[in-house]
């Protein structure tokens, strides 16, 4: 057996997205302390083309989860396993995400976040599966509504492949 990749959204079309989104969050943040939250590893290639759309003063950090094993359903546990290397206390903070799905990651992170007195939490996600909604999650910043299909590149991975992608795809098993 084996797989093809069929594009579903293109670099081209991400790019122009993101460049908006961009824009939209320059706006919004204009004279405050942004701290964007990577969070690792899905969204490192949306979260380094985001930044850069991103126009003003903006500081970086990073933070890794893990919740999938290496199936592509979600565990429903969240586990840090490397934590900011900040205090995010009285700072403007977006997390970054790939992708809400079922919507626990960013549940778990906005809970974990709240405890540590930023000023404000909002969410940036370049993709979302509302079709999977287990819990009900408010995406601030959102690059496109999907259905409900597994979907790799731009960073997303599949058992840890496919994520140098430029585009976004869905397996097809041949
Ligand atoms: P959630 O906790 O179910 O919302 O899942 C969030 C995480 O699961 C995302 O940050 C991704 O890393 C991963 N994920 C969910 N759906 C997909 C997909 O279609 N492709 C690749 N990774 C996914
Ligand atoms: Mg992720």
């Amino acid at each position: 057996m084996s797989e093809r990749i069929v594009t579903m959204l293109s670099a081209e079309q991400i790019a122009a997205r993101v460049r908006e989104l961009g824009a939209e969050i320059a706006k919004e943040y204009k004279d405050r302390n942004l701290v964007l939250v990577v969070v690792l590893k899905g969204s490192f290639i949306f979260a380094s083309d985001l930044c850069r759309a991103i126009e003003g003063n903006v500081r970086i950090d990073f933070l890794g989860v893990r919740s999938y094993g290496e199936g592509t359903e979600t565990s429903g546990v969240v586990q840090i396993t490397q934590d900011l290397s900040r205090p995010i206390a009285g700072e403007d903070v977006i997390i970054v995400e790939d992708i809400v799905d079922t919507g626990l990651t960013i549940a778990h992170l906005m809970d974990l976040f709240r405890t540590r007195g930023p000023r404000s939490v909002k969410v940036c996600s370049l993709l979302h599966k509302p079709a999977r909604a287990r819990v009900g999650v408010n995406v601030d910043f959102l690059g496109f509504t999907i259905e409900d299909k597994f979907v790799v590149g731009y960073g997303l991975d599949f058992a840890e492949r496919y994520r140098n992608l430029p585009f976004i795809g869905i397996v097809e098993r041949t």
